[in-house]
């Protein structure tokens, strides 16, 4: 058995963009997840961080081909999923379940806890008798901390904490190999992250599980992964172990993300340099050439950063950057300098004006 579960090579996911009162012509396209490849080992944790639009949940639902990719593959567990269809692609999407940032949404109200996990048992012909799926209910439940009575309830009547064990219960339900957590924990109380985020830890060890987690809080990242990747504009611009990650950030874009966050130490805290970040992410409709960082770096150099694309690299064991200089700004040759706020001109293709559209319901999405 290959100690390489899920494989992604080379991922592009393009929305067009639509203009016109039928909405006929494409005058663009958000360049959402512009060539990513990543892989993930068998029983591992992988932590996919980045700003706000940056494309996680895009490369994520993609992979689960929720969303369908523009260009590359996914091989999971040596199939390649990009070219499954109908019933194979149906049997595949067992294996790999999604649990997602909020769990009010994702859970139909009108449907109890037991109609709702039930629903993707039958979506897979699990559902054999009523024995069986009782007894199975129930085991799912206790393995997420909740009682049996719970399967009367609807989800309303949860709080966000337990809601979000619901949903990673209906994850669990179809025994599947990989769960890609979009935000798990974003949109609980402080309070009860922590127990969710140790509940992942345990179903981890229990079930055997390979876990995408995607967040844009560095700390939960931090606590769970294994191995962190940072993405930018579209594309992984650095990868490691999440210890190395954290003590040696080589990437100017990783420097600064882990600049902003507070050290409890007041001594450390006061000497710590920060790195700001000046302007906002540019839109992902009209990315910056070269490095897509180029207009924030604060490293940028006049050769290579405007006009070459840097590709991810492995310049330490396991440790993998997407910057031309990144040897040179580690040894401190090059010297971070001033950058002014450079302001991004609205263009007929930046906001789409197409609705947004997602799957009409989670469990449709997952078991069509
Ligand atoms: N269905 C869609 N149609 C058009 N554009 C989309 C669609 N889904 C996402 N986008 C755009 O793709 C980009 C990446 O979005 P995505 O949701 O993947 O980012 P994200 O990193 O998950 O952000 P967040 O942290 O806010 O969840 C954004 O600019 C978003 O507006
Ligand atoms: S390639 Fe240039 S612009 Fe990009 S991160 Fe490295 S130094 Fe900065
Ligand atoms: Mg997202």
């Amino acid at each position: 058995m290959s100690e390489t579960l899920v494989s992604v090579e080379d991922m592009k996911v393009h929305f067009p963009i639509k203009r016109g009162v039928f909405l006929d012509r494409t005058v663009g396209y958000v360049y959402a997840v512009d060539g990513v490849d990543l892989e993930i080992k068998r029983g591992e944790t992988y932590g996919l961080v980045g700003e706000s639009g940056c494309g996680k949940s895009t490369l994520g639902r993609a992979m689960l081909r929720l969303n369908e990719p523009t260009n590359g593959r996914m091989v999971f567990d040596g199939t390649d999923v990009s070219s499954l269809k109908g019933e194979e692609l149906r049997r595949m999407r067992r294996r790999m379940q999604m649990v997602f940032q909020d769990p009010l949404s994702s859970l139909d109200p009108r449907q109890s806890v037991e109609s709702i996990l039930v629903e993707g048992l039958r979506a897979h012909d699990l559902d054999k008798s009523k024995e069986q799926t009782g007894k199975r209910l129930r085991e799912l439940l206790s393995a997420v901390g909740l009682p049996s009575t719970a399967l009367r309830k609807y989800p309303h009547e949860f709080s966000g904490g337990q809601r979000q064990r619901i949903g990673i219960a209906r994850a669990l339900a179809l025994e599947p190999d990989l769960i890609v957590a979009d935000e798990p924990v974003s949109a609980l109380d402080v309070s009860v992250q922590a127990q969710v985020v140790n509940l992942l830890q345990e179903l981890q060890d229990q079930f055997g599980l390979t876990f995408l987690v995607i967040a844009h809080d560095l700390a939960v990242v931090k606590h769970i992964s294994d191995r962190v990747g940072v993405m930018y504009l579209g594309g992984l611009v650095e990868e490691a172990t999440a210890d190395d990650l954290y003590a040696e950030p080589l990437h100017p874009y990783t420097r600064a993300l882990l600049s902003a966050i507070p050290v409890p130490d007041p001594q450390v805290e006061d000497r710590r340099e920060r790195i700001l970040l000046a302007g906002d992410l540019p839109s992902p409709a009209n990315p910056p050439s070269g490095c897509r960082f180029h207009t924030r770096c604060p490293w940028r150099q006049a050769s290579k950063c405007d006009t070459d694309r840097p590709v991810l690299r492995e310049i330490k064991p396991g440790h993998k950057v997407a910057c031309h200089w990144a040897e040179d700004i580690e040894a401190g040759v090059i010297k971070p300098h001033e950058v002014a706020p450079i302001l991004i001109e609205e263009t007929d293709t930046m906001s789409p004006d197409v609705p947004l559209v997602g799957p009409a319901s989670v469990t449709e999405a997952l078991n069509p």
